[in-house]
Order: structure tokens, then sequence, then C-alpha cells
């Protein structure tokens, strides 16, 4: 019945970060956001990767004093294999398998994708911890995915996205009327004071459970556009009632989905993660489902929602349960599926 101290490192995309577990608990994710993508309105690569390279040190180090553990105690390092970024994953791979080197103690490669998932079973969640059976649904600026999961390592996708993901088109969308990046809050903000029902957009027809957000953003484009040429105050004088009819349109393709996944499954379980899970208009919606369909939700508290090195310790904790280790050759995977 030892403690498991785990050190885990996330580094896929635009956020450094660093955390230290025993066993489930959380002791210190620390997380440097990188502000320099900011002005370029979306995540540039280059700049990611030499942003992590000069994060990555000090927040380690706050994650370990945080924590307040010796690194002595340091049962293992997990680090983020994969998906994302190529320059950035190398970031964090590298540091990885140094600190297992100079610690002495075994390295554990983890799924992007599988710890937002199983970030679920972080100790002290408001919802609880989802029991298997259940749905999974990750929604953020990267990933669009409607998962079955049958246990830790058993996972199939149903459904992703087959263009944008769902907070690219919030932010795409933003972006069209003005706002700054990443204007996904921004819209759910103006949203709850707007009209959903002003500017009707259609819906995306994609079969099975998949989803495409390109569309929709085309259709604003062209919306804002032609009424930008009649009224050139229009989005000034719209914009909550634009954000909330764009929510709204999001809203139901998102719970379309999730309503067809259950018919098909028979599982009312529904576990949400990733950025998008903070918006307000998937939460009233899931809160309705639980009222009225007999659904159980479950929503990660937040700092566990948007990218964050404590789900990728989770993931580590419940492999070094089962001694899954990697040796040192092993190399980062940007396309790295569940
Ligand atoms: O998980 P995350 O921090 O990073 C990854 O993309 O992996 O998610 C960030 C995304 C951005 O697109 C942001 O606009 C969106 O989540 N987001 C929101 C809200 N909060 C964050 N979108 C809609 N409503 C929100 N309240
Ligand atoms: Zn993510």
């Amino acid at each position: 019945n030892e403690t498991i101290y785990i050190l885990a490192i996330e580094s896929s995309c635009d956020d450094t970060s660093a955390a230290v577990l025993s066993n489930k608990k959380v002791l210190s994710n620390v997380t440097a956001t990188q502000k320099i993508h900011e002005e370029y309105g979306g995540v540039v690569p280059e700049l990611a990767s030499r942003a992590h390279q000069q994060n990555i040190v000090p927040v380690v180090h706050q994650a370990l004093n945080k924590a307040n553990i010796d690194k002595k105690l340091v049962s293992a390092i997990a680090f983020t294999r994969g998906p994302g970024l190529m320059g950035s994953l190398l970031v964090g791979t590298s540091f990885a398998k140094s600190l297992s080197l100079g610690l002495n103690v075994p390295l554990i490669e983890v799924n992007h994708m599988q710890a937002h998932i199983l970030a679920h079973f972080i100790e002290g969640q408001p919802d609880g911890t989802p029991e298997f059976p259940f749905l999974a649904m990750t929604i953020s600026g990267g990933h669009t995915q409607i998962v079955l999961v049958r246990d830790y390592f058993d996972m199939e996708i149903l459904g992703e996205t087959l263009d944008d993901a769902v907070g690219e088109a919030y932010d795409k969308s933003a972006k069209i009327l003005g706002l700054p990046y990443p204007g996904g809050p921004l819209v759910d903000k103006y949203a709850q004071e707007g009209n959903p029902k002003a500017f009707p957009f259609p819906k995306p027809k994609v079969g099975d459970l998949n989803f495409s957000f390109s569309g929709l953003k085309t259709n604003i484009l062209y919306f804002v556009q032609r009424e930008t040429a009649k009224n050139p105050d229009f989005v000034q004088e719209n914009l909550k009632d634009i954000c909330a009819s764009i929510q709204k349109t999001i809203i139901i393709i998102l719970m379309d989905k999730l309503k067809k996944a259950v018919e098909q499954t028979g599982i009312t379980q529904i576990a949400i993660g990733g950025g998008v899970s903070a918006n307000s208009g998937i939460r009233n919606a899931l809160k309705i489902a639980e009222k009225n369909r007999g659904w159980k939700t479950y929503i990660p508290k937040f700092e566990y929602c948007t990218d964050n090195a404590a789900m990728i310790g989770i993931v580590g904790h419940l492999k070094y349960q089962q001694h899954n280790f990697v040796k040192q050759d092993v190399s980062a995977k940007p396309r790295y599926v569940l």
C-alpha cells in the first residue's frame, strides 16, 4: 500500500504544465499559458515550442515546490506523447526522458485524449467519478470527440469532427465578430444576454456521430458580410443576439449527437471535458437532460478541463499500477490516435 507519487508533464499545444499527484490526489498543478499567440489570433507552432523550452524548468520547479515533496519521493515521470504539435511535444518528451534518467525512475507515456477523459478519476471532482461503461465527450480548441469508455484503457471513438473543433468554431466566429482571441468565452458571455432565436443558422448535415463545424463558420461569415453591407454597425448593434444565436446552434449540434449516442449505446452516463466544458450553454443543456432524460452527467473542475498536467498524472498513476512503462527510445507522436 505504498503511496505513488507521479510527476506529470503536459506540452502538447500552447500550455506548459506540470503536476504532482499522490495516488489520485493532485498535490500541485501548475500551468504557464502562452500569451504570445493572442496577437496572431491562433497558436503559432514555432513560437509554442520556444515558449515551452523557456517555461518547462520553472513550471516543473513550481509544481514540486507547491506539492512540497522531495523529488527523491517521485515514483515515476508521466508525459504527453501525443497527439499535438510536434515541436511542442518534443520539448515535454525530451524533458521527461532526461528527468526519468536523472531521478532513476520509470517513464510513462500518455495519450492526451485519454487523459482528458481519465481526468474524471482525479480525487475530489464535484460530480464524483463515472462508472464503466460511460460516454465521454471531449470538446476543446483542438478536439471534438464522443467516446465509448468501457474501461480505463478500453475506449472506442464513436464520432469526431471531420473539420474544425468546436472551440475553433467558437474562436473563428468570435474573430468574424471582431472579438479578441480566444473568443469562445466572450461569445458565451454575450450569448447569455442575447436572444438565441434572433438569427437562425443552418445546422450541418453530417451522418453518424461525426461533427462538422466549418460550414457554420462560413455561414456566419457570409451573414455578417451581407448584413454589414446594409448597415455598417450591424455587429455592434446586435452582438448579444448574434452570439446567442451562434451559441444556440452549437449547443443543439452537440446535444443532438449526444442524444444519438445515448440511443445507440443505451448508456446514460455522460462525462464531458476540454475547455469548451466551461460553456454555460452546454452546462445548462446537460442539467436539463439530467432532469428530463434521466442522464447522469459529469463535468470536471475547470482546471482539469483545459489542457493541464494533472490529467496526465492520473493516467500516469493508473499505468504505474499496471507497471506500464516505456523505454528511453520512446518518441513523440503528433498523430497518436486514441
Ligand atoms: O482545452 P483548451 O484549453 O485547449 C485546447 O484546445 O486543447 O480549450 C480552449 C478552447 C478555446 O477554443 C476556447 O475558446 C474554448 O475552449 N472555450 C470556450 C469557453 N471557454 C473556453 N468556448 C465556449 N465557451 C466558453 N465558456
Ligand atoms: Zn486538450
